[in-house]
């Protein structure tokens, strides 16, 4: 192949097939980059040699599909390419065939500027020719290989389950697949297999994976595609430890298969903690944690900054940011969006002017490195804001304090990507503990109040276990959906994230094993019976037949190979992307369908 020719191979012969890359014309002689997926080789034409085969190659364009079968020669020292793993030979053609020729591509595969995104989209054959393009596709191939062969090894079998199925509560719309035979009926794509690695369980497998396409008609943004893939993995009699084991085994391979080394375990926090120390359930452990600096300040500092003493003050350290100039800390401020209440300090050193005791304080609270020149901002609450809400909860951390965490956490993650040149903090180091940063993220809530629909909703689905402590919380009453006081609010999920470098790689759970346990939870989602019975039955008689304990994972594909590939956007890591507007641009997907396609399924669409 193309990238494999060394100076040991000179004087044997070689058969290379490929595309023309480049070709350079020097008068009697003629030079041609020949390339497939592994690499690139220099293919000499030489006139006096064979005056048939250079006239045929000065036909050839860029793109064009070739075999060239020739002897291996080193070259002279001074045309040696150090760079290329090919670059101590050339290939000296003796016969040139060409199998096909090609238009002139909108772009090159070896172009260094890359040409807009939507022309890579509708052009991914060309796209995917670029060598980057290929290192991702490789990456992924080896990363799935790594992880079903960990798998495998570990006893768990890969077993497929439906697309054309039910709906799967993941909190997105579904995809839609209409019956012909059953008209006015509709199949959803999965969201997730859920609810059938769950039967497996029932069905006696013990331990099931799957490197599974899923669906989701929801939002687009960089880190999500309508269809994607998740490793998903199911385990009877678990314990959450045990899910976290296998999934920092698989991780490792992975890893390793992409030539990354990580470290294992990963460090363990529970939800309440990654927000109060990162105001977010995904923190970037490659950044400073918050410091509350309320008690840098006296009473009458917080009266005369109008800061609310009774919420915490919240610092956020951005290492090695240097002296910024007047506009730059003027840009600081339309960074932070306040989630109510929430209001900032951007400008340090005119705290620490006024302040110059609580500054000094806060300073050594943040090890704050002034000669590094460490940016602090700081998040407080307002004290004209009263009362920040009027919902209570029974969670540790009040509504008030969330909305001063959570506007905090976001304006943390903006400064360091503005920042991002400056601080190197993102930069790879090649050592595993500094540019991995994985977490397990545990006991979550396990219901999210949702004001548009003025209910509590599962948080992870509503197939998660809560807490076995927690359980009593639950029996509060027909009310306790629509009530935001409800103590339903405190309760404890088993249910865990894992988090690399901010990113949520994977979320599980144990699940609810038992059927009653199962509907009290769909009544606590404000379901009523018939409708529990009608969405879930099946999987509610399902339970009833001896369902051990069990309780799994899932973590997207995507994500991790974006990571490991150093991407920007899961569309760099999938052949066939889609737009943020869902879109496939080379197929031109979604289409309308004919008149008599619709009518066959009992389908009107209305314009
Ligand atoms: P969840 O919905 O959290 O859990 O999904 C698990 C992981 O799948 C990935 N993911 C996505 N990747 C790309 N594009 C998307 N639109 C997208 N949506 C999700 C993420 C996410 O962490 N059934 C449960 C798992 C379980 O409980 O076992 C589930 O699907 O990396």
């Amino acid at each position: 192949m193309c990238g494999t020719l060394r100076a040991s191979d000179a004087g044997k012969k070689a058969v290379l097939m490929g595309w023309v890359n480049k070709r350079r014309d020097h008068g009697s002689l003629l030079f041609i980059d020949l390339r497939d997926r592994t690499g690139v080789t220099q293919v000499v034409v030489n006139a006096d040699r064979d005056a048939a085969i250079h006239e045929k190659a000065g036909t050839l364009r860029n793109e064009y599909v070739i075999a060239v079968t020739g002897t291996v020669r080193l070259r002279d020292a001074s045309t040696i390419n150090p760079n290329m793993p090919t670059g101590e030979v050339e290939l000296v053609a003796e016969e040139l065939r060409i199998l096909n020729e090609s238009k002139l591509p909108p772009f090159l595969p070896s172009d260094t500027a890359l040409t807009n995104e939507e022309t890579r989209l509708k052009y991914r054959y060309i796209d995917l020719r670029r060598d980057a393009m290929q290192f991702n596709i490789e990456t992924r191939h080896k990363v799935a290989k790594a992880i079903r062969d960990y798998l495998s090894d570990q006893g768990f079998f890969e077993i497929e389950t439906p697309f054309m199925t039910r709906s799967t509560p993941e909190g997105a719309r579904d995809y839609l697949v209409p019956s012909r035979v059953q008209p006015g009926t509709f199949y959803a794509l999965p969201q997730s297999p859920q609810m059938f690695k769950q039967i497996l369980m029932i069905s006696g497998f013990d331990k099931y994976f799957q490197i599974v396409r899923c669906f989701r008609d929801e939002d687009l943004r960089a880190d999500r595609q309508p269809e994607f893939t998740q490793i998903d993995l199911e385990m009877s009699y678990p314990q959450p430890e045990s899910v976290w084991g296998v999934v920092e085994g698989f991780l490792t391979a992975a890893f390793q298969a992409a030539g990354s080394a990580i470290k294992t375990p990963f460090p363990r926090m529970d939800y309440d903690e990654a927000i109060r120390l990162y105001g977010i359930d995904k923190p970037d452990l490659r950044l400073p944690a918050f410091t509350d600096v309320r008690e840098c300040f006296t009473a009458e500092n917080l009266q005369e900054l109008a800061i609310n003493a009774n919420l915490p003050v919240i610092a956020i350290r951005t290492p090695k940011v240097g002296e910024l100039s007047r506009k730059e800390r003027d840009d600081i401020k339309p960074m932070f969006h306040s989630k109510g209440g929430a209001k900032i300090f951007e400008d340090f050193k005119r705290i620490g002017n006024k302040y110059p005791d609580a500054a000094a304080a806060i300073a050594k609270k943040t090890a704050m490195q002034d000669g590094d020149g460490d940016l602090i901002v700081l998040v407080a609450g307002s004290a004209q804001a009263g009362p920040q809400t009027a919902m209570p909860t029974h969670r540790k951390v009040t509504p008030a304090e969330l909305a001063i965490y959570a506007s905090a956490g976001l304006l943390r993650l903006a400064l360091a990507q503005k920042y991002a040149d400056r601080h190197g903090i993102f930069k790879k180091t090649g050592d595993p503990a500094n540019d991995f940063r994985f977490l397990w993220v545990t006991n979550f809530p396990m219901f999210e109040w949702d004001e548009g629909e003025k209910q509590w909703m599962a948080a992870h689905h509503p197939f998660t276990s809560p807490h076995e402590q927690d359980m009593t919380l639950l029996e509060t009453g027909v009310d306790s959906v629509t009530d935001p006081q409800s103590t339903v609010s405190a309760v404890r999920a088993l249910a865990y994230d894992v988090v690399l470098n901010g990113t949520e790689l994977g979320s599980g759970s144990i699940r609810i094993h038992r059927q009653d346990i199962q509907s009290k939870i769909f009544r606590a989602l404000g379901m009523t019976e018939e409708e529990a019975k009608s969405r879930f039955g099946f999987f509610l008689e399902a339970l009833e037949y001896g369902t051990p304990p069990h309780g799994g994972i899932a973590l997207g594909l995507d994500r991790i190979v974006m990571i490991l590939a150093g991407a920007e956007s899961l569309r760099e890591v999938i052949p066939f992307p889609k737009t943020a507007r869902a879109v496939d641009l080379m197929c031109d997907a979604p289409t309308p369908v004919s008149d008599r396609q619709l009518r066959e399924l009992g389908i009107a669409v209305k314009k």
